[in-house]
């Protein structure tokens, strides 16, 4: 990693925070002598996770000038940003910090008038920071009084973490270069020199020159078929903070959905993409009914080469997905409704710290299931919660008892150490909670009104716990009693109310799980009519110890080594590696170098680096697949083999 290894210093935290309507002031402890508890939770507004002092001066609007070099592995070109000015830095000379991680910053000037490019510009004074470990490097300018618009020259590095440059063979195409960003959480400033905070917003302009026969896509209003020129340009009314910008580059294909809702693939994958997502419009229907209007134009999807590292990403106009979710039966979209869901919870209302994440990933996933309880029903709803709540269990086990609080502390951390299911289902379930004590009506009325109340600004858990008493407690001492809003966001594990889930379906499937563990055959187990999720419940519930034998008649009665279901694929490849299951071996390996998605990279790489002979075999096939792996992936792999000292 080009980060120089430095001891980890304590961070420059800005003195003042960037604190909005909602956020209380951290408490003070009263008197020290009398309250024997001093206050064990200081919930600062302030970003440990960024250099930049957005009290001081503030970026609101960037314009983007870059070309995409296939060749060299850079992106080029000039980042030209509005500020706004605070307090004295109004009037006085000021400092705007921003922040870069391996970015090669060239010069860095003013117009020749404020806000005016007439050709003439001045070189500002402006400084680079040592290196922090996973932070970067700040970049210090001094703006004189009255200056508001900096241009920023710069490449990006061939390593940078946030882009994957992949060759045509990484492609489904197979023709064709492709390239993709993902920003979140802390990876922007590895391709644009940013406030890289979650809690400073910024419009965004763009121009981006690919190679002939590309085009160019971003977090933006996007074109749908590729320029003449290789030039694509872009325009993001709407303030996003950083984490939110996002580019991709290659050969694709555009197919409308209808309702403003689309779909952009590589040409083979297109009719495929197009069939799996069909039921976005509805997706978009059910939300606006529970949450009120979209309020960003077009919902366009993206189906990445499956380098991609995530299931999705919510980047705004245009979310980006994995190709893992193409399963042929639109099984696996509840993945859409989350990504859909964070157009109200993330990127309208949005974290303002990492510390925050649950604010951002609790409340979509809480959306995401009433979106598919719309759509499919109360009975698939819970067994995605179900399913949730299996892997929270298994996380909490795992973590360290403060890690399972909603409300995080990742100081000196890298913030993707926060991206655990605490604050995914442990969030949904706290905010599904809230909605079976007070009642569903009362709650959507409630969770509407913070979304517009709150819209386009970033938020605080002080600011939603403020919310919270004010507009659903408003002074019900009982009430609040129940709710033990402090357990949940400030205590470990799940708390004595959380909400109870049942499944008569898996309960259907529990009974065969039974069956089989008793002896009955595979194939003479009731399995009709079992969809994806009964179908994982399954695999999961499956007992540690199988026999060769058992492995064989599962595997020759329902082929879960052939399926096409990457969810399915993933549990079954626990059992094939746990029980040294060879005809499985030829499809694990494909499995891993064929996709780059860390949800299941990540525990089957674990599972393989457990014994020698497994650990060797994982070493083999990460030492080919390891290229077409985002660094969001490499990172996570190279830690569980201890690459530095395998590769
Ligand atoms: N925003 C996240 C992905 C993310 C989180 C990227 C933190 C980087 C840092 C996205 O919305 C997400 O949650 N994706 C999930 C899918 C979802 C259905 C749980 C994923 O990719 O697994
Ligand atoms: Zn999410």
């Amino acid at each position: 990693m080009p980060t120089l290894p430095t001891s980890f210093r304590r961070l420059l935290v800005p003195a003042l925070a960037a604190c909005a309507l909602a956020c209380a002031p951290t408490e003070e402890a009263t008197d020290s002598s009398t309250d024997p508890e001093p206050p064990s939770v200081e919930r600062a507004t302030t970003d440990v996770h960024s250099f930049a002092t957005p009290d001081e001066v503030s970026v609101r609007h960037l314009d983007l000038t870059l070309a995409v070099d296939f060749e060299t592995r850079r992106l080029e070109g000039r980042a030209s940003l509005d500020v706004t000015r605070h307090g004295e830095a109004a009037q006085d000379a000021a400092t705007l910090v921003l922040d870069t991680r391996d970015l090669d910053i060239q010069a860095v000037t003013f117009g020749s008038e404020n806000g005016v490019e007439d050709g003439a510009e001045t070189e500002a004074t402006w400084s680079l920071g040592e290196p922090v470990e996973f932070l970067g490097r700040a970049l210090t300018i001094e703006l004189p009084a009255g200056a508001e618009r900096v241009h920023v020259d710069y490449a990006s590095s061939p390593d940078a973490a946030a882009l994957l440059w992949l060759e045509p063979s990484q492609t489904a195409g197979g023709e064709h270069p492709f390239l993709f960003t993902q920003s979140q959480a802390i990876l922007a400033r590895t391709w644009v020199p940013i406030q890289d905070t979650p809690g400073v917003r910024f419009t965004y302009d763009a121009t981006v020159t690919v190679p002939d026969g590309l085009i160019a896509l971003m977090s933006a209003e996007n074109p749908t078929t590729a320029s003449d020129d290789g030039v694509h340009t872009f325009r993001m009314p709407q303030p996003i903070p950083s984490y939110l910008l996002a580019l991709a580059v290659g050969d694709l294909e555009f197919r409308d959905l209808g309702g403003s809702v689309g779909v952009y693939a590589e040409p083979p994958v297109i009719d495929d993409a197009a069939y799996e997502f069909g039921e976005t419009p509805d997706m978009m229907t059910a939300v606006e009914a529970l949450y009120g209007p979209y309020r960003w134009g077009r919902y366009d999807i993206l189906v990445l080469p499956a380098g991609f590292p995530f299931g999705g990403m919510e980047n705004p106009r245009l979310t980006f997905v994995t190709p893992t979710i193409l399963a042929g039966d639109r099984s696996l979209v509840s993945l859409v409704a989350h990504e859909l869901a964070h157009s109200w919870s993330g990127n309208l209302v949005t974290n303002g710290t990492w510390n925050d994440f649950w604010l951002n990933e609790g409340f979509t996933v809480y959306l995401e299931r009433r979106i598919m309880e719309e759509l499919e029903g109360r009975d698939y709803s819970e067994m995605l919660a179900l399913l949730g709540l299996q892997d929270l269990e298994g996380s909490i086990a795992d973590l360290d008892a403060a890690d399972t609080h909603l409300y995080l502390h990742l100081e000196g951390r890298d913030p993707d150490d926060g991206m655990t299911d605490v604050a995914y289902e442990k969030g949904y379930f706290f905010l599904r909670m809230l909605e079976e004590t007070v009642g569903r009506e009362r709650f959507d009325a409630f969770l509407e009104s913070w979304f517009e109340s709150r819209a386009f600004e970033s938020t605080w858990t002080d600011g939603f716990l403020a919310y919270l008493e004010q507009e659903l407690i408003a002074g019900d001492q009982e009430l609040a009693a129940k709710l033990q809003v402090d357990a949940w966001v400030d205590g470990p594990g799940l708390p004595s109310n959380a909400p109870t889930v049942t499944s008569a379906r898996f309960d259907t499937v529990d009974a065969q799980l039974a069956a089989f563990a008793e002896g009955t055959g595979a194939a003479e187990l009731t399995t009709e009519g079992w969809t994806t999720h009964e179908w994982l419940r399954f695999l999961r519930g499956l007992p540690d110890e199988l026999s060769d034998e058992q492995m064989v008649d599962l595997d020759t009665a329902y082929g879960f080594t052939g399926t096409g279901n990457s969810e399915m694929l993933h549990a079954w490849m626990h059992h094939v590696i746990a029980h040294r299951y060879e005809p499985g071996y030829p499809a694990l390996e494909e499995f891993l170098t064929g996709m780059g998605r860390r949800k299941f990279l990540q525990p089957l790489y674990t599972r393989m680096a457990e014994a020698d002979d497994t650990r060797a075999m994982a070493v083999r096939i990460y030492r080919e697949a390891r290229p077409g792996y985002h660094s969001v992936s490499t990172n996570t792999i190279d830690a569980i083999l201890r690459w530095d000292e395998a590769g």
